[in-house]
């Protein structure tokens, strides 16, 4: 990108202020502000006017689960179909770990955290070792796919390596980057965060189909045969990963996706709720549904929406291929970015200052034809890690984790 091309983009997208940024830097420096510029997703950036995008959602109906005790009538037999995948290298397991744990508060990477009491337990080794539960009983292990960002790559391989990677094959481990996308404040200007850089985020946890192609991980994917991917969030050290009865009971079903979900706790939980939106599977956040839809219940007494995803699900390869290239919504969301001012002073906002852009990875549900809601028990498999203390946080996942006797 020429200098004047450069100046002209800025223009038309009113962030002049980044190109008086750019005069003031030395050539090194204009070679990488432009680089970010040119890659910037401008449909994307000129979305910060809009407080929320307030999706237009279609037809809303539930979408029954296979619950509990269904499953655990043929638990042997989904076990067994799903050990038989393991087997045969017909499962991989992704791990989102590119997000940056805001909420928690820890600088590092969210999975380096620290959740033992009388030794050390850190929340990528928990994963590990519910990854190894299975992989034991399989009698083999399990390709691992590990999302990173720029922002916590070389700590997050560093680790892996420094903790031999809490005794699971290297060679059965692939890191690969997410992409990144810029930060704007209030009024749609993008935030810089260093002299020569603008101020950049990972793009959520959406694109990581997209990301594993375009960084090359996907050719390991294929190469090895694998056929489902079962991906899971950094900060629920209590759920199985590549469950056999979770794999089995997906492919008996004959749907090209599944979603773990727990029943909700009361009709108002904040959740997303697994249902049908036109026909197709859907996630709905609880903020987009009536009240008429949240109370609404079947003749048997339970809601009819009953069901909240916990962020692990399985996924075919090769529809995730087909739909690899369709437009996802983008999530504006507010933050707090620090950034630095005209006069190169670095500001770390106590409060949200600005919106970052976020593709979710509830949203791909949408785009498959359909979907096994696979329910599973909140206290054996949801133990998330989002907060210090209080609600989903260090403190609870403890309390989780030593009710199912894990010696922390
Ligand atoms: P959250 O939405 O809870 O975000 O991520 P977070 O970054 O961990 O925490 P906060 O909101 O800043 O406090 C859910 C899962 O998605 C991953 C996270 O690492 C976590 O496993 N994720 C999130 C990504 O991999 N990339 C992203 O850009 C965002």
């Amino acid at each position: 990108m020429t200098e004047q091309e450069l100046l002209s983009v800025l223009k038309e997208h009113k962030q002049e202020h980044i190109y008086a940024a750019y005069q003031k830097l030395d050539e090194e420096g204009k070679k990488k502000l432009a680089g970010q510029v040119e890659r910037i997703d401008w449909s994307i950036v000129d979305m910060a006017g809009y407080e929320e995008l307030k999706q237009e959602r279609g037809k809303l109906e539930p979408l029954s689960a296979l619950e509990v005790p269904e499953i655990e009538k043929n638990k042997e037999k989904y076990s067994e179909i799903g050990i038989d995948a393991i087997k045969a290298g017909k499962v991989g397991a992704v791990l989102l770990a590119g997000g940056q744990g805001t909420r928690l508060g820890s600088d590092g990477p969210k999975g380096k955290y620290n959740i033992g009491i009388t030794k050390d337990m850190f929340i990528f080794e928990r994963l590990i070792r519910n990854l190894l539960d299975v992989t034991d009983k399989a009698g083999c292990f399990v390709p691992l796919y590990v999302m990173t960002s720029d922002k916590n790559h070389e700590e997050t391989t560093a680790f892996f390596a420094e903790k031999k990677y809490f005794g699971y094959p290297e060679e059965f481990v692939k890191f690969f980057k997410q992409e990144m996308a810029p930060s704007v404040n209030f009024n749609g200007k993008l935030y810089m965060e260093e002299k020569d850089s603008l101020s950049l985020s990972p793009n959520g946890n959406g694109g990581w189909f997209y990301s594993m192609a375009v960084t090359g991980v996907l050719d390991d994917v294929k190469a090895r045969g694998v056929e489902w991917l079962n991906i899971f969030a950094v900060d629920n050290v209590l759920q199985r990963i590549a469950d056999p009865v979770f794999v089995g009971a997906t492919l008996e079903s004959g749907c090209v996706s599944g979603a773990k979900v727990v029943r909700k706790a009361d009709p108002h939980e904040k959740v997303g709720v697994l249902c049908l939106e036109d026909g197709r599977p859907s996630i709905v956040e609880y903020y987009e549904m009536t009240d008429e839809i949240i109370n609404s219940r079947e003749p048997n007494g339970d809601l009819s929406y009953n069901f909240g995803v916990i962020l692990n699900y399985l996924f075919r390869v090769d529809k995730l291929e087909q739909i690899m290239n369709e437009k996802m919504p983008v999530h504006v969301v507010e933050k707090k970015i620090p950034y630095i001012t005209e006069n190169g002073e670095y500001i770390k906002p106590e409060d949200p200052n600005g919106y970052k852009f976020e593709l979710l990875v509830l949203d791909m549900i949408h785009l498959l034809d359909n979907c096994l809601s696979f329910e599973v028990v909140r206290d054996y498999e949801f133990a998330p890690i989002k907060n210090k203390t209080g609600v989903d946080s260090v403190e609870s996942a403890r309390a989780l984790l030593q009710k199912n006797g894990v010696e922390l």
